[in-house]
């Protein structure tokens, strides 16, 4: 590996500008009058990874958006790491808050990325971190050194909840079977406190509609004597959590893993400024579950968020009308052993059972996704912690995150593969956000992390 730093400088301008590219397009999958771009996105996906020295590649199709598979084999008997990503990217809006164009990227300093970041929708959810492993891989196989073999599995739907992945792993076992999975689609703590991501919170997501009088009523004629849905929905919402935050679905926390005071202890090592945390996100207090710190409220407690909610007139200027129907979008961040199913269930009978008389409930499940757990004393995760020491000079913290990646509890039950997630974006990255962008420097960081945990890997395997 003596020249992978001065491969990365001498190519780094290829390799942002590569980037650029990918960003260009939209690949809005939540939007299907984005789906030509989504399609032409997987194709240069595809492209790249036949650049980057893959043997086999191909555009798999699946009953949505495909999958963009690539492998370079060097010898069936040295171990398989499995690179996961995606292609797609959340929808950009609100448009009006970005100071760039979305799918114009362009490299701006910022007080934490001194050295410049590219601002774009998926600069780093997901694209600049996948792409950080076809330029990795492209690294290993061009000066012969990829230490083991390797496969591709790019996807595009993730954005949407993987909706056709459980079948595609179920009809591609063979070809997708590996040693571990490598993922970078988290983040890590700051460009000085590198981290290792040890677990992810599962996912139950549900649309309530509320529905009182059959049609738009005129606020004065007929207000106060007939159930307003909005009024309505908003209370049944309120009554979702108590005074102390915990929320008050029956069933709701009986299978909540419980994290012991050693643990937690454990966790709280983990460096976490909340006045830092306050400013950056200009709040004056934090607010969450009671009896449990802030970093413990995003990692290790459930949760239950309304993520959008609607009805009526919200136009210019003034209509005085009660509405017919209310809407609300609520997500629920699970911890082990929930399971999305049962919890989507309990959800659903709770809801229907503090409707008031006089409305309708109708609750609709969207997708949903387990948690994940990681053991730190894996050979994976060891390969991980010691890429991170060589490139980052530090042992890195592991650290349980918020968010959600579905597909890395179906790896394990349908491959029987653990996952390592190695990210390298800062919370402050903005993604899903307007302004969404990925440190040039975490870029080229992590295209030298990568090829030692191939290395590492390969080594503490055999
Ligand atoms: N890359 C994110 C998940 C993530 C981000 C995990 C940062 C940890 C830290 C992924 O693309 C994502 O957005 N997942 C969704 C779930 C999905 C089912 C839509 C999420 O977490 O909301
Ligand atoms: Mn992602
Ligand atoms: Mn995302």
């Amino acid at each position: 590996m003596d020249n992978l730093k001065s491969f990365i400088a001498a190519n780094k301008d290829r390799f942002l500008n590569e980037l650029i590219t990918l960003l260009k397009i939209p690949s809005i999958s939540a939007d299907p009058a984005y789906s030509k771009d989504v399609l032409k996105t997987a194709e240069l996906v595809e492209k790249s990874l036949q650049d980057a020295g893959c043997d086999v590649t191909e555009i798999c199709e699946t009953k949505g958006y495909p999958v963009v598979y690539g492998e370079k084999m060097i010898d069936p008997k040295l171990p398989t790491i499995l690179v996961y990503g995606h292609y797609d990217v959340q929808p950009p809006d609100p448009m009006d808050l970005w100071t760039s164009p979305p799918f114009e990227p362009v490299i701006k300093k910022t007080e934490l990325h001194p050295e410049g970041a590219i601002f774009a929708r998926g600069a780093c959810d997901d694209k600049g971190q996948m792409y950080m492993h076809v330029k990795a891989a492209e690294f290993m196989i061009k000066n012969n050194e990829l230490p083991c073999n390797i496969k591709f599995m790019i996807e595009g739907e993730e954005e949407v909840g993987s909706d056709s992945l459980a079948d595609f792993l179920e009809d591609h076992k063979e070809k997708l079977s590996n040693d571990i999975i490598l993922i970078s689609d988290t983040g890590m703590i700051a460009n000085d406190v590198p981290s290792i991501t040890t677990g992810l919170r599962g996912l139950s997501y549900v649309e309530v509609e509320v529905t009182g009088p059959n049609r738009d009523l005129h606020s004065g004629i007929y207000g106060g004597a007939v159930p307003n849905p909005i009024n309505v929905l908003n209370k049944m919402i309120a009554s979702l959590h108590d005074e102390n935050n915990h929320i008050t679905i029956p069933g709701f926390y009986d299978k909540v893993e419980v994290v012991s005071d050693a643990e937690r202890a454990e966790m709280a090592k983990a460096p976490f400024n909340l006045e830092d945390y306050k400013k950056a996100l200009d709040i004056d207090d934090v607010y969450g579950e009671k009896g449990y710190t802030t970093s413990e409220r995003y990692s290790i407690r459930p949760t239950l968020d309304v993520n959008g909610i609607w009805g009526g007139y919200t136009g210019e200027g003034a209509k005085t009308v009660i509405a017919s129907k209310a809407y609300a979008k609520i997500s629920m961040r699970l911890v082990p052993h929930q399971d999305p199913d049962e919890i989507t269930e309990l959800f659903t009978k709770h809801f229907e059972s503090i409707a008031p008389k006089g409305v309708q409930v109708k609750v609709n499940p969207h997708h949903g996704g387990l948690p994940y757990v990681t053991n730190m004393d894996s050979i994976g995760y060891q390969a991980a912690a010691k890429a991170y020491e060589k490139t980052f000079g530090k042992t890195p913290i592991p650290e349980r995150t918020g968010g959600s990646i579905p597909i890395v509890a179906l790896f394990e039950q349908v491959l029987h593969s653990k996952t390592i997630l190695m990210g390298f974006g800062l919370d402050s990255d903005a993604i899903h956000s307007p302004n969404e962008h990925f440190g040039v420097w975490n870029y080229l960081k992590g295209i030298e992390t990568i090829p030692y945990f191939y290395k590492y890997f390969t080594e503490l395997s055999s």
